[in-house]
């Protein structure tokens, strides 16, 4: 399959020749975004950001990763700030967004909205999360970011022994990687959640089938020695019956310094989709690792910005034109171009 041209709906389409071909473009794009230079190759075309759920980094990414490449974003945000809200069909809602734009990003709380709009849509969708089913953007900037935290230790994506902890029933990002992860063979994988958070048995078998070491748990203790990359996830509190449902596990899984010094490897990698549920009760992910260098949640989500520039680039055919539209960056940037943790 080739990007140009095509819609991003789900995982299910993308296979291991393309996703290496996506993370090379993404490599080309850390000047631009870095802004270390200016790439102008898509000046002139429109990107629809329509996110009709809550969203911070994946709604500012897409847009920052559309402008970084000289491009125009209009967006509309929340359902009942839009015609969805008075009963326009998703259909009819992409056949109007889809004369406005020459793509489209999208956000809805139902599982199968995002591809039921881009049946409407005369210009392609990218799937920004679709209710509890799919995340494949996060999940490519999850895998990413697998390969490039591999790296840096000198090891490679066969050597990878991750845990996804917490809400593996609701999350969809946790769901698009496994299906991604089942590209390869030969993992080790955890899925450590509360009894009624589990992994659906579909992406636990995807796994399975790809010939990957799969161990099931509830401990959180269990799941950590032997991982060298940890997948902290949020209770995804909005997806629940109840509130007091989902206040059942709230805090059930807490990562801290303590817990990762006495039970993780010494280099082992955090990760999470962010965001981390700060509040007192839930604490998820304490702030007392924002310090350590294991903890790679904001190389992830400056990964993110790399991997939608260059999805945006292949969709609309211009990877190879980046050089060209290229200037010099003419204000000041020192600060940016720090070096993270
Ligand atoms: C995730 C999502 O929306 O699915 N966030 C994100 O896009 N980075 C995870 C979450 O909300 O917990």
């Amino acid at each position: 399959m080739e990007l140009k041209g095509q819609h991003i709906l789900s995982v299910k389409d993308i296979s291991l020749e393309l996703i290496n071909e996506l993370f090379q473009v993404a490599e080309a794009m850390r000047p631009y975004a870095k802004r270390q230079k200016v790439s102008r190759v898509l000046e002139g075309a429109l990107l629809g950001n329509m996110f009709f759920e809550p969203s911070t980094r994946t709604r500012v990414s897409f847009g920052c990763a559309f402008n970084l490449l000289g491009g125009e974003v209009r967006e509309t945000t929340g359902l009942s700030n839009s015609a969805l809200a008075k009963g326009e069909s998703l259909y009819d809602t992409a056949q109007v967004l889809s004369g406005y734009s020459d793509i489209i990003a999208m956000r809805h709380p139902a599982a199968g909205s995002v591809a039921e709009f881009a049946q409407g849509s005369r210009v392609p969708v990218i799937n920004g999360g679709d209710g509890p089913n799919e995340h494949p953007t996060q999940a490519l900037l999850d895998l990413f970011t697998i390969q490039k935290e591999l790296e840096r230790q000198g090891k490679s994506i066969n050597q990878l022994s991750l845990t996804m902890l917490g809400d593996l029933k609701h999350g969809r990002t946790v769901h698009s990687l496994c299906q991604l992860l089942s590209l390869y063979s030969n993992l080790k994988i955890q899925l450590i959640s509360p009894e009624a958070l589990a992994m659906p048995s579909e992406f636990v078998d995807i796994l399975v089938n790809a010939g990957h070491q799969v161990e099931v748990g509830t401990k959180l203790e269990q799941g950590l020695p032997q991982a060298n990359i940890i997948y902290q996830t949020r209770i995804q509190e909005e997806r629940f019956k109840s509130q007091e449902e989902a206040n059942r596990y709230r805090g059930y899984f807490r990562l801290n310094k303590q817990i990762y010094f006495e039970h993780c490897q010494p280099n082992a990698v955090i990760m999470h989709p962010l965001p981390r549920d700060s509040r007192n009760d839930a604490n998820e992910l304490d702030n007392d690792l924002n310090a350590e260098p294991g903890l790679a949640i904001f190389r992830q989500t400056d990964n993110g910005v790399l991997v939608r520039m260059a999805l945006f680039a292949c969709i609309l055919g211009v990877e190879n034109q980046l050089k060209k539209y290229e200037r010099d960056v003419n204000w000041f940037t020192g600060l940016r171009n720090k070096p993270q943790v």
